[in-house]
């Protein structure tokens, strides 16, 4: 007998072996959707996708699925995003005309009071030309039915306007004049909960976008909460959908997709509530640096959420310095809900508690108490109310008391009548359950706890929430992404502060107003919390700047907005600056600024030369070629910024340093401005010249800002005032040492709470 395999079975054998190889290794895990970046190398469309796909052919493992390019990012940059193996990755980074490759990264979403509080009346002078401007939002979606969205009294889009409308399901007017969507790809059950259209089915694109833009919709509220009107600070402005969020995730490639679109399309300001983690890229190569650098080339602003990441320091999400990173404040508004015990004792707790339960008295029961048993939970482990740990037979008809936020979703489950919740230090958010309920002080609920156990038949009541004057406001949220940015810590991030918590606005109400299980109320308007909600009031305002000086820079209209914030206190803020910037933003100061500081691609290019990024980076970035020692290295202290921060080496060591700014007259013709500063202790500053005198508008003048001295503590905060005794124009200095970036926060044991809420929240669809 032959004992040699015959040919023919042999190759019967190694199509087996190369089958199973194929179906085991070309399975779609391998792949990750990266984004190609080729420079500006190819115009014509039909002949740059077969350039493309000629590429991905070269690259394509033998053994991979066949290769497509899934999106042709064309308008603004060159390049393509497609599925790869990081092999595949690698050989493409290697190809020529290929600038850069990186991995798609998954992304986080990030409301009547609000506009008053901050002395912007719905009654301002508003110029006509509000109606020629476009806001465009990038987020999860717009509800169009929203009356915020009504285009009575709108004549057609402005002539500039060469955007579409990509809905099936609706149709754009005259107030939302475009709409489009963007998702590389999705899952089977992607459909079960989200529509292929700009329609939004999570609330937070059409709560963002009302906020900005809106309407003045009168007598609004949630359920009798926050009774009022809503209205967007450039509320006649129109508005341009782009979606990129949907129930699970917004990516990378769909973010640049809408960029892309965006810039060409033609809006003027770009809103964008959404955010990574505040540990992501430093070279600004991220899909919103990369997004806003090319707005800020086309004269957009792009104004972006700080993140909900603190109030831990160095803890910021978008920091781009051709960017506006906004931070989120309380206002004068605050929501409580008072509880009472069999014993008569009164808590003060917050949430947004529409249930009323008439005040009658009800059994509670501590969830250490009720340990669901069966399902291997016992006193401890019940403790939080975590998912199916407690026993309906001991809950049902009782009001709990709970160790943990996800408290509420547990407490519905097994009937309770109400739920109390044991928070941490900051109350700052208020939020609603799907039953009767508020978040209590840890020292009260600790109280209450004591009184549960010190009974035979405790029992208590929960109210209404009720509204009452937060006669702090404004202060930083403790929610909101704190400064330094890791990448330049000596460019002050975030900018500045609008109002980001308990903020009403439009809502979808295919969504329910809370994300806890058993959730049901559906709603036109509703309130929530978040940089998300404080980024559009800049765009707001931004957009009302820009409807009176329409030529103006994104850096103008950016120091415009800075130099006229209302000042915060460093004492009763921690992390001074770090948390507020230049302070809360004032858009009717902003209209007459006095003085800019203005920047324009050169300048941020010389920045990023003096951040060494290499030529391929910053090819990816600018979309040009840059030779770094014909345009000059810039330290990031130079850069033209409306504000000035200073990093002392170690707390010991002695600062000596200074910082180059040139200011452009836009007030008054004549005039002469002198300039007042104050220095934290420790420290002299300096300002040469200190006298700046103008004959015309637009006349610059540059000067030099000096600061010797040694820290006494971790953050220094002071101040530059230019005056001619109309207009003042105050630039924050801020001096910190690395105590500030490592964040001795003082709060951080208290962090978790807000941010476990913003998961909830936001990351569903943002926040
Ligand atoms: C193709 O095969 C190579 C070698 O067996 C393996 O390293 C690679 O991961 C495979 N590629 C895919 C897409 O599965
Ligand atoms: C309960 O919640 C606290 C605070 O969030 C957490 O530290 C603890 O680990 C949780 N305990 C259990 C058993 O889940
Ligand atoms: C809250 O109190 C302050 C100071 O007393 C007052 O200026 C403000 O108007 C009050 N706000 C509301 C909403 O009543
Ligand atoms: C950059 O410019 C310098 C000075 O003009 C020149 O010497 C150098 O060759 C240029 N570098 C590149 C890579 O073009
Ligand atoms: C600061 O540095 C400048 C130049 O490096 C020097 O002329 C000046 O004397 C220094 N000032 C102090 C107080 O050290
Ligand atoms: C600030 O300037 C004053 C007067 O020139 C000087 O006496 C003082 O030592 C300086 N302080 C610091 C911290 O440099």
């Amino acid at each position: 007998m032959d004992s040699r395999p015959s040919l023919g079975s042999l190759f019967i054998l190694l199509g087996l072996i190369s089958l199973l190889v194929k179906c085991y290794s070309s399975s779609e895990d391998n792949m990750k959707t990266y984004i190609v970046y080729t420079g500006k190398i190819i115009n014509d469309e039909a002949s740059s996708l077969i350039i493309y796909q000629n590429m991905l052919n070269q690259v394509a493992e033998s053994n991979s699925t066949s290769k497509s390019v899934l999106y042709h990012y064309k308008r603004s940059f060159s390049g393509f995003a497609a599925k790869l193996t990081v092999e595949e990755a690698r050989r493409m980074a290697g190809l020529d005309g290929v600038v850069s490759v990186f991995p798609n990264e998954k992304r986080q979403l990030l409301t009547t009071r609000s506009w008053d509080f901050i002395g912007f009346p719905e009654y301002v002078e508003r110029e006509y030309n509000e109606y020629d401007v476009i806001i465009g939002v990038i987020d999860s979606g717009i509800w169009p039915e929203s009356e915020s969205f009504d285009d009575k009294g709108y004549g057609p889009p402005p002539s500039k306007w060469k955007g579409i409308c990509q809905s099936s399901d609706f149709t754009c007017n005259n107030k939302i004049i475009g709409a489009r969507y963007y998702r590389n790809d999705y899952g089977e059950d992607f459909l079960k909960n989200n529509i292929l259209s700009p329609r939004d089915t999570t609330g937070h694109g059409t709560h963002t976008a009302s906020t900005a833009a809106g309407n003045p919709v009168s007598r609004t509220s949630m359920l009798g909460l926050g009774h009022g009107t809503t209205r967007g600070g450039a509320s006649s402005a129109r508005i341009a959908v782009y979606k990129v969020c949907w129930s699970d995730e917004c990516q990378d490639v769909d973010i640049l997709a809408a960029f892309d679109d965006a810039v060409i399309d033609g809006v003027d300001i770009l809103s964008v509530s959404i955010g990574g983690k505040s540990d992501d890229s430093i070279h600004f190569m991220d899909a919103f640096s990369v997004g806003s650098f090319h707005a800020m080339k086309k004269g957009i602003l792009t104004v972006l959420a700080a993140g909900n990441f603190g109030p831990k320091s160095s803890s910021l999400t978008n920091f781009s310095p051709w960017a506006i990173s906004v931070a989120a404040s309380t206002m004068d508004r605050k929501f409580v809900t008072k509880v009472k015990l069999g014993d008569n004792k009164i808590y003060e707790g917050t949430s947004l508690n529409t249930f009323d339960l008439q005040g009658e008295l009800w059994p509670i029961i501590y969830a250490g108490d009720a340990p669901n048993k069966e399902a291997g939970f016992d006193k401890d482990s019940s403790r939080n109310c975590s998912a199916n740990s407690l026993d309906i037979k001991l809950v049902k008809g009782k009001i709990l008391l709970c160790e943990d936020r996800i408290g509420p979703s547990e407490a519905y489950r097994v009937g309770a009548v109400g739920v109390l919740v044991q928070g941490q230090k900051s109350l700052d958010t208020a939020n609603s359950f799907p039953l009767p309920g508020c978040y209590l002080h840890s020292k009260d609920a600790a109280k209450v706890h004591k009184y549960i156990k010190s009974r035979r038949n405790p029992v208590a009541t929960i109210f209404k929430t009720y509204e009452s004057n937060d006669t702090l406001a404004p202060m930083a949220a403790s929610f909101s992404s704190r400064g330094p940015n890791n990448a330049t810590p000596e460019i002050l991030k975030p900018d500045l502060t609008a109002p980001g918590v308990d903020i009403l606005a439009s809502w979808s109400p295919m969504s329910p107003i809370s994300q806890f299980h058993g959730e049901k109320r559906k709603l036109e308007f509703n309130i929530v919390s978040g940089t998300s909600m404080s980024c559009p009031h800049v765009s707001g305002a931004a957009a009302y700047i820009k409807s009176f000086y329409p030529t103006w820079s994104p850096a103008a209209i950016r120091s415009a907005l800075m130099t006229t914030a209302k000042q915060m206190s460093p004492e009763k803020n921690h992390d001074a600056e770090f948390a507020y910037g230049a302070g809360q933003v004032d858009p009717m100061k902003a209209l007459n600024p006095g003085l800019v500081y203005d920047a324009d691609e050169e300048e941020y290019i010389r920045f990023l030369c003096g951040q060494g990024l290499d030529m391929s980076m910053l090819l990816q970035i600018t979309e040009s070629i840059i030779n770094c020692s014909e345009r000059g290295y810039m330290i990031p202290r130079d850069l033209n910024y409306p504000s000035f921060a200073f990093k002392v080496q170690r707390p010991k060591h002695h600062l000596n340093a200074s910082s180059k700014r040139t200011v452009t007259n836009v007030g008054l013709a004549m005039s002469t401005y002198r300039a007042f500063v104050t220095a934290p202790k420790g420290f002299n500053i300096s300002v040469t010249p200190d006298l700046l005198s103008f004959t015309s508008l637009g006349e610059k003048q540059t000067f030099i800002l000096t600061i010797n001295g040694k820290m006494k503590k971790s953050i220094g905060s002071a101040s530059l005032i230019w005056d001619n005794g109309k207009f003042q124009v105050r630039s924050p200095i801020v001096v910190f040492d690395e105590r500030a970036v490592n964040g001795a926060s003082l709060y951080r044991i208290n962090y978790l709470y807000i941010v476990i809420f913003n998961l909830l929240f936001y990351i569903t669809i943002i926040g």
